[in-house]
């Protein structure tokens, strides 16, 4: 059987490589101790030289395990950014280019057992020879041995890789198996393979077959078992089976191999995506995997939180992994999530030589022999993002997908019509939108052909969008993204549409708003949301959603006047109510939005039956003035229509109003000028329900909310960090969008701040993440002068080996 070690902790770590460092004697005194995940270099949060992070740096450890006689030793790297030299006691044992995949390395006969020295050189210079390099790329790669690594003994003989594919057999299922054993002996024989299949439920459902060992290196073997009744996997409910494979000799195990898979029916077709023979409307978004300060480098609890992030909070039902293969965890959060995934290599725009596309082409492979197992991937990315044709290419990265895995399509985004297909699905990142002009083209201006066919990016740097900007503009952006969304559920022949981007990130000086940031997330770097998340979210129906996209501030709006108010919800109706007076109800609106499953409400009466009410005016009359006072709001009363004017003319006549008395009623009905403080409710109905209450009024500050995403952090293979969102509300608890507070994050015993121990809440909010440092308590304290002093006590175990 199988030992694993994991190495993550004890590293010492140098920014700056000299030659002779991976020496086995080298002097280790400049060196600083380290924890994988691990960043070559932290960045301030924006306004950097992102060349900074470009550097060749040198990892180094002691190895101290012991394997017993007739072991195989491997070393497992799950990704260093971007090129890794490994030396084992002084000597070069492997070079790995490529940053988003795994790699191995063999040490049998290496390991000494006494006090061993792993070296690692890593460069992360942007190097032409490696994907994505060699041209311009709008994200960051930054650098380091930033996804774990560890240590693996196995037999002679060992289960290097086992590809499971679940297929419709019939009326039910079975799992195709395709079993790479390494044979690093010879040995030839009868051998057997074991397969248990456990559900949720603990049913285990078990198959044997004999094996020949042929004595070849490397041999396959292909079996095939009924997997019996089986719950399938799907969006609701990701019914997902343990599957482990047992290679026996003689009735003993030799190794055991352990995966989960899902089954399941996953087709793009011409008329659109089919899940278990069901149409489901593909309603994604990109994501990068970096945060800020560490870059890539977060361990398994900030990666598994992206996709709740995604599947909970921002309600789609598919990720795409722009621009690269992302991290296990995510993947693995995903299948249990049920969350759909379409991941692809490293890329952008850029096509290299000879040695970079076998450089792409590994990656490739490395993506799908490490991925092929996981339910919740659909489409395999096989062309650069947005590279131009290029046939012979393509034609190869095609051959190998399909050759590697015949049971999942492959798509490759163009930002291009009319390119030449070798992908089963055309997929296209289709930036038409502007606000004015239609939201998407038509399958048959893009891929001119009946084909499968899925948008991939909209949006993005069409309306970069902060957390601080003004009101208009953060619902414009929520907007947009509707509008897309609107269109692709209107079109069956678009299987779906992902939009640019699940959160804002660092970048490169040719992209971004010029402080190394691309604003073009839903929520912002910390992963906070704008309004376009409540858009997003406000689309599935496991919760109910309302957000009201206002402060309610008409100071804020263009011309000071409120003729508008978006609510963000999937409730089938919103009242509104002024200072306890009913205004009206309102419903999703169908007419700008005939295809979303939920158009926002848009309001723009705020006057509603008061002034008939208030004033005594009949209703003929009250309306009139409503008219009027509209227009008012649209053009300004210097402006106002003549069809307007006269219409004012004959209402005052006929009501007997002077000028002043009209302008009064404006100030009490529109502007509020003066007025007791105005307050808004606004309920959401599910049927006749109440089913959501939001308040807004004049913005007073409340307090500062300090909300940490858990208490409880697990030491398990490595650290564990754990989110801290920090919200300045007002009394409606509302974010205050254009707060310019700052706090000071202390933390203190078991662990650390990841980031500045200042921090200013752009935007009204921001967070930090702590990072836990063994086990025990972690002190946590946020001041300002504002908010006085908060304290949370986070607590850090230790995992126990299972
Ligand atoms: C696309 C590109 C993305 C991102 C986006 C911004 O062209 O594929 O990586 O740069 O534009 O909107």
């Amino acid at each position: 059987m199988r030992t694993v070690h994991p190495l993550n902790d004890d590293w010492l770590f140098l920014a700056a490589y000299q030659e002779g460092l991976e020496q086995a004697d080298a002097d280790e005194s400049a060196f600083v101790p380290a924890r994988l995940p691990h960043t070559s270099r932290e960045l301030p949060f924006n306004n950097f030289d992102e060349r900074d992070s470009q550097l060749i740096s040198c990892y180094r450890r002691r190895i101290r395990v012991a394997p017993r006689e007739g072991r195989r030793v491997f070393l497992h790297f799950e990704g260093v950014m971007a090129a890794a030299k490994v030396y084992y006691n002084g000597a070069p044992i492997a070079e790995h280019l490529g940053g988003y995949t795994p790699f191995t390395c063999e040490l049998t006969g290496l390991v000494t057992g006494g006090n061993d020295v792993l070296a690692v050189v890593v460069d992360s210079h942007e190097r032409a020879d490696i994907p994505p390099f060699g041209y311009v790329i709008d994200y960051l790669t930054y650098g380091g041995i930033y996804r774990e690594v560890w240590l693996e003994e196995t037999n002679e003989v060992y289960l290097q890789n086992v590809h499971a594919m679940p297929r419709k057999s019939g009326g039910g299922w079975r799992v195709d198996l395709s079993v790479s054993l390494e044979n690093g002996s010879g040995a030839t024989g009868e051998a057997e393979i074991a397969c248990s299949l456990t559900g949720a439920d603990g049913a285990v459902r078990t198959h044997r077959q004999s094996a020949a060992l042929t004595g070849e290196r490397q041999q396959s073997i292909d079996l095939s078992f009924d997997a019996g009744d089986v719950r399938l996997w799907g969006i609701r409910e990701p019914n997902l089976y343990d599957l482990r494979v047992t290679l026996l000799s003689d009735g003993a195990a030799l190794d055991e191999f352990d995966c989960r898979i899902g089954f399941r029916e996953a087709a793009f077709t011409p008329d659109g995506f089919f899940l278990n023979g069901e149409r489901v409307k593909l309603r994604g978004l990109n994501r990068h995997q970096s945060y800020p300060y560490v870059g890539n480098a977060m361990p398994k609890r900030a990666q598994e939180r992206d996709a709740e992030l995604l599947k909970r909070e921002l309600g789609v039902n598919l990720a795409r992994t722009s621009h690269y293969p992302q991290s296990k965890h995510f993947l693995n959060r995903c299948d249990e999530l049920g969350l759909l995934v379409f991941e692809e290599i490293p890329g952008w725009q850029h096509i290299g030589n000879d040695a970079w596309k076998r450089n792409a082409m590994t990656a490739l492979e490395e993506m799908i022999t490490r991925d092929w197992n996981h339910p919740s991937i659909v489409l395999w990315g096989v062309r650069v993002n947005e590279s131009p044709d290029d046939d012979a290419f393509y034609r190869e990265t095609n051959a190998l997908a399909h050759r590697l895995d015949a049971t999942r399509q492959t798509g490759g985004v163009r930002n291009f019509e009319g390119s030449h297909l070798f992908e089963d699905v055309y997929t296209y990142n289709d930036f038409l939108h502007n606000g004015i002009t239609k939201a998407l083209k038509s399958r048959d201006e893009v891929a001119r052909a009946h084909v499968p066919y899925m948008v991939t990016e909209h949006n993005g740097h069409m309306f970069p969008t902060k957390k601080v900007d003004c009101e208009e503009k953060r619902v414009e952006h929520a907007l947009r993204h509707l509008r897309v969304l609107d269109s692709m559920y209107g079109a069956d022949e678009i299987s779906g549409a992902i939009g640019w981007c699940m959160s804002d990130y660092n970048t490169h000086k040719d992209f971004g708003s010029g402080d190394k940031i691309c604003y073009h997330g839903v929520t912002d770097m910390f992963r906070l949301p704008k309004y376009a998340a409540a858009a997003y979210r406000s689309q599935q129906d496991d919760e109910v959603v309302m957000e009201v996209a206002s402060g309610m501030s008409q100071g804020d709006r263009t011309g000071s006047t409120m003729d508008c108010v978006y609510v963000f919800t999937n409730c089938d109706s919103v009242r509104l109510y002024k200072n306890e007076a009913y205004i009206g109800s309102y419903a999703p609106d169908r007419t700008a939005f005939p295809n979303l499953p939920h158009p926002p409400v848009i309001i723009t009466d705020f006057i509603g039956e008061l002034l008939a009410a208030n004033e005594g005016f009949p209703k003929k009359d009250a309306d009139r003035i409503k008219r009027i006072f509209a227009a008012i709001i649209k053009y300004g009363d210097k402006s106002l229509p003549l069809r307007d004017r006269l219409s004012m003319g004959y209402v005052m006549l006929k009501r007997r109003l002077r000028y002043d008395d009209a302008v009064d009623l404006f100030m009490r009905y529109v502007a509020g000028w003066g007025s007791e403080a105005t307050e808004y409710r606004f309920e959401g109905y599910v049927g006749d329900r109440l089913a959501a209450t939001v308040l807004r009024g004049a913005s007073t500050t409340a307090g500062l909310n300090v909300t940490p995403d858990t208490l409880q952090l697990v030491e398990g293979d490595t650290y564990d960090v754990c989110r801290v969102a920090m919200e300045h509300v007002d009394p409606f608890g509302m974010t205050l969008p254009y707060s310019a507070e700052a706090v000071r994050v202390t933390v203190s015993g078991a662990g650390e701040r990841i980031g500045p121990e200042l921090i200013p809440l752009v935007g009204g909010s921001a967070a930090f993440w702590v990072k836990s440092a063994g086990a025990g308590e972690i002190l946590v304290a946020v001041e300002s002068e504002r908010f006085g002093r908060q304290e949370l006590t986070l607590r850090v175990t230790r995992e126990t080996a299972p």
